[in-house]
This record gives C-alpha cells, structure tokens and sequence, in this order.
C-alpha cells in the first residue's frame, strides 16, 4: 500500500473513544467477569485483576494505540504493515502481524453466534417464553434446547437459534458494511449510551434488592458485594488465579487482539492517544468493576448464597448469565422488563464488540489489495459465514472452547507479547514515549516508561509461560476430551491451521506486489 492514500478516518475524537470502549465493551465485562471472579474465589480475584490492568491493560492500551496511529500514517491498518513499518529491516515481522488478523476473525466466529443468543433470549423476555420457565433445571434445559444440544418441550432443533443467528450475522455485515464513520461509529454513539442506561438501573435494581429470603439473612446484599471487594491475601500465591486475572483484561480491554491497532490506524498523526487510550479503558473497567460487578454476583448472591454461585459459574461459562439471571428476574417485580434490559444490554455491548472483530480484516484487504469495501466486506462475509457453521452445529462437541482458546487465549498473550517487545525494544522506548506524547493531551507519568520497557514483557512472558505449562499444554494434548469429540477437535485445528496459511500467503502476495520505494 502506498503512503497518502485516502483512507477512511473518524468523525470525532469522542467516536473513536466510544468505538474503542465499545469493542472493549462486551460480553466479557458482564458475562465472562462474574464466572472468572466466582471461579476464583470472589475477592481473591480483585487484586491480581487490578495489577494485571496496571500493569498490563494500560500499556497495551497506550502500545496499541500508538502503534496504530503510527501505521496508520503508512496507510497500514493492520498488524503486518503496522509491525513492518516499525521494524522495516526485518523480512519476518510481518508474518508476527498475521495473528492480529487471525485472532479477531476466529473469536468473530464464536463471538457472533453467541452474540444471537442475547438477541433471541431478549426476545423470549418480551414474549414472555422465558418467563414461563420456573426452576433451575427447567431454565437449563431452555439453553440447551435452544443451543440445539437437546429436544425438549421449550425447542426442538436449531431452527430458532438459526434465524436468530442470521439476523444478528446480517446487521453485523450491514454495520461494516457503511465503514468507520457511517457504520461503526455511528452505531457506538447509538448503542453505548443506551447499554449504560440499561446497565444503571440494573445495578441499581440490584443494589436496592436488601435481604429477599428473611430465613437467609446471611445472604444479603452487603454480603453479596464482599464476595467480591473483600481481599484474600492467601489467594495471591496462587498461579492459576494471576493467571485467570491477566487473561481476563487481555479478553475484556480487546488488547492483544488487534483491534485497537486497526480502529487507531484511522487517526490523524496529530490526534492524541494517550488521553483517549486511557479513557476507553477506564470506561470499560467502570462498566465491569462498577456495574458488571454490582449486576451478577451480587443478585446471585442474595438469591442463591455463596456456594450456589459458585456451582453455577464451575457447571458452565454461560450459566450465570443464561439461567441464573432469568431465574432471579423471576423473583422481582417487572422481572420481564428487567430480563429484556439485561439481554438487550448485553447484545448491543456484544455487536459493538464484534464489528471490531470483524475490521482487521476488511482494513487488510482494503489497505494491502486496494479491493473496495464492499469486496472486501463481501468475502469476509462470505468465509466467516462458512466458518460459523461449525460452530453452531458443532457447539456440544467442543468446537466454540476450541475456537475461544486458540482465537480469545492463546493468540492474545502471544501477541501482546510480541507488540510489547518489538514496541519497547525494537522501536525504541525512547522513540515510541516521544511518539505516545506526540498531541497528546496528558503527560504520562516517567514511571511508566520503564513499566512498559521492563514490566510489561516481563510480566507477559512469565505469564505466557506459565499459562503454557498450566493449562496450554494440557489443551494443546487434548487431555479431559473424550474420545467421541476428539475427531471434531482436530477438524477445527485443521481449519484454523488453513485459515494462518492463507492468511500468510496473502501478506506474502501484498509484499510482493508492493511498488519498490
Ligand atoms: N472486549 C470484548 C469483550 O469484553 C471482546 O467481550
């Protein structure tokens, strides 16, 4: 791509920190926050969660959007071009960029269909289906009718979770499909303020819920909040906790994924990154910690005591969300209403998630192949649509925890990694503090140089490490998957595997058919 094309840009400084916050924004502040924080001890949880964001979600943050801005000034929107114009001696680091187009588009897989679940279960609380339900084991059953895992009297086949599905596939094309400023833009400065909303007076419902079962007066609200605020100082020596803290800010902050690399590469050189970069973390961690975290645990909580949320959140990743929240919706005055605004609530802060998901891609063709967007949105369309099949008609057979460790774990801590190393070492921290500070609106403070030169790589590679060790390999190995799923486990590494070539390939080709300087 050659320098001074036309590339598209952001309409205002306060859209590309609502797009930004808005890809942060998402199923991992409200749905993955309170099962990471139940399985692993409630307040054991909180304070590796707030170092790994010191010390790790800020600087990724701030790397990402420098980096971005930085590429984006060589008409690059993605990782290979953006770590190729920082390291323009070396033939390989664009291959490295490969996994910030990869990433995006396997978790967009899984991401949408899960996404089309909110969409259908809000719709089942405004019919009222999902009222109809009454118990615990009923409601689970409703999930996994639904989810096509089984027939019962609630469904029988995929057919509803497939309509709604396209639906959901189809406004996500259509958002892309109108671009930076008409499309995502816009659709952030829609849908984040009404997510707020929603996630307020929800909150505050919860907050307001007292003691429900005077027989338990144990399982009270201010119990409820101390699950999750009081400290357990013991806890920190536990690896895995450190562990599920850092992968849980990667996931909810969208660093280490490449998103934020493309939505900065369509700033202005002189816009500012530091004051934007922290305001879009700061606003997603206000959303998690303040209103995530008033929301599920909390209500749980009062409902079903300590060891209930705790059980809940080991049986399944969704069943906090998906059953235990309807049941307690249930429980309350206006609890149809109250279930819509929680679903709703989480769809919208799932599609502004996901069109971010979704853009690396269509910049890379746009930037490398000079194809127009609406090419480049069709054959995104057109393969990921194939690539979602399996993992909506697979889903009981592993396909979409496949997916989520190689797309939303393991590509993540590799290649913040790499971003970080080649950011404060290869580039230079020196040049790159000079290019953070450059129009930036706030003067960070010096200690953060050397945090991002020193503490971040470090503290990644111990983590990438260990986690490797601890739960990489053993996934890698295919230990604890039965013998029946271990067929559709390897179909699924296949695909990915062809999806990294073919990606390669096409950085290999764009290279070649560059104009020499
Ligand atoms: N950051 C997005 C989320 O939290 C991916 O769901």
């Amino acid at each position: 791509m050659q320098n001074g094309k036309n590339r598209e840009s952001w309409g205002s400084r306060m859209g590309i920190i609502l797009a930004v916050a808005g890809s942060a924004l998402g199923l991992g502040n409200f749905l993955r926050f309170p099962v990471q924080a139940a399985n692993n001890g409630g307040g054991a949880f909180m304070i590796p969660y707030f170092v790994a964001f010191l010390l790790l979600g800020i600087p990724l943050m701030w790397i990402e959007w420098t980096a971005g801005r930085f590429g984006g000034g060589f008409g690059h929107g993605t990782a290979p071009g953006i770590f190729h114009s920082m390291w323009e001696k070396n033939r390989f680091i664009k291959y490295f960029g490969v996994i910030g187009i990869f990433g995006p588009m396997v978790i967009f897989i899984y991401y949408t269909y899960i996404e089309s679940w909110l969409l259908g279960y809000s719709f089942f609380s405004l019919t009222g289906m999902l009222s109809k339900v009454s118990d615990q084991s009923g409601m689970e059953s409703f999930l996994n009718g639904y989810q096509g895992v089984v027939s019962n009297e609630y469904f029988s086949g995929l057919k509803w979770a497939y309509i709604f599905f396209v639906i959901t596939f189809i406004l996500n094309i259509s958002v892309i499909y109108y671009g930076i400023r008409s499309g995502i833009e816009r659709l952030c400065r829609l849908a984040m303020p009404i997510l707020l909303f929603f996630g307020v007076i929800l909150a505050v419902r919860v907050l307001t819920l007292g003691t429900p079962d005077p027989a338990k007066p144990e399982w009270n609200l201010l119990n409820g909040l101390g699950f999750l605020w009081n400290p357990n100082f013991k806890a920190l020596l536990d690896a895995k906790v450190w562990l599920a803290a850092a992968g849980q800010i990667f996931f909810t902050l969208s660093v280490g994924i490449g998103v934020i690399l493309t939505y900065a590469s369509y700033l202005k050189k002189k816009d500012d990154v530091a004051l934007s970069g922290l305001t879009s973390a700061t606003t997603n961690e206000f959303a998690e910690v303040i209103l995530g975290g008033s929301i599920v645990i909390p209500a749980a909580f009062v409902f079903f005591g300590p060891a209930g949320i705790e059980k809940v959140a080991q049986s399944g990743a969704f069943n906090l969300g998906f059953v235990t929240m309807p049941l307690i919706f249930k429980k309350i005055y206006l609890g149809s209403a109250f279930a819509f605004m929680w679903f709703g609530l989480l769809f919208l802060a799932g599609i502004t998630s996901s069109v971010s998901l979704a853009q690396p891609a269509i910049a890379f063709l746009e930037d490398e192949f000079n194809v127009t967007r609406r090419d480049a949105v069709s054959v995104f369309g057109t393969i990921t649509f194939i690539f979602c099949q399996p993992a909506i008609f697979l889903l009981s057979r592993g396909v979409v925890d496949e997916l989520d460790f190689w797309g939303g774990t393991f590509c993540l801590v590799l290649f913040a990694t790499i971003e970080t190393i080649l950011f404060a070492w290869v580039f230079g921290i020196d040049r790159a503090w000079e290019e953070i500070h450059h129009g930036a609106d706030i003067k960070i403070p010096k200690f953060y140089k050397y945090i991002i030169k020193y503490v971040t790589p470090l503290f990644l590679i111990v983590i990438m490490v260990s986690w490797f060790w601890q739960q990489g390999l053993p996934t890698i190995l295919m230990e604890g998957v039965s013998q029946d799923n271990k067929p559709f486990i390897l179909m699924t590494r296949l695909i990915l595997v062809g999806m990294f070539a073919l990606l390669a390939v096409l950085v290999n080709v764009a290279w070649r058919n560059r104009k020499p300087k």
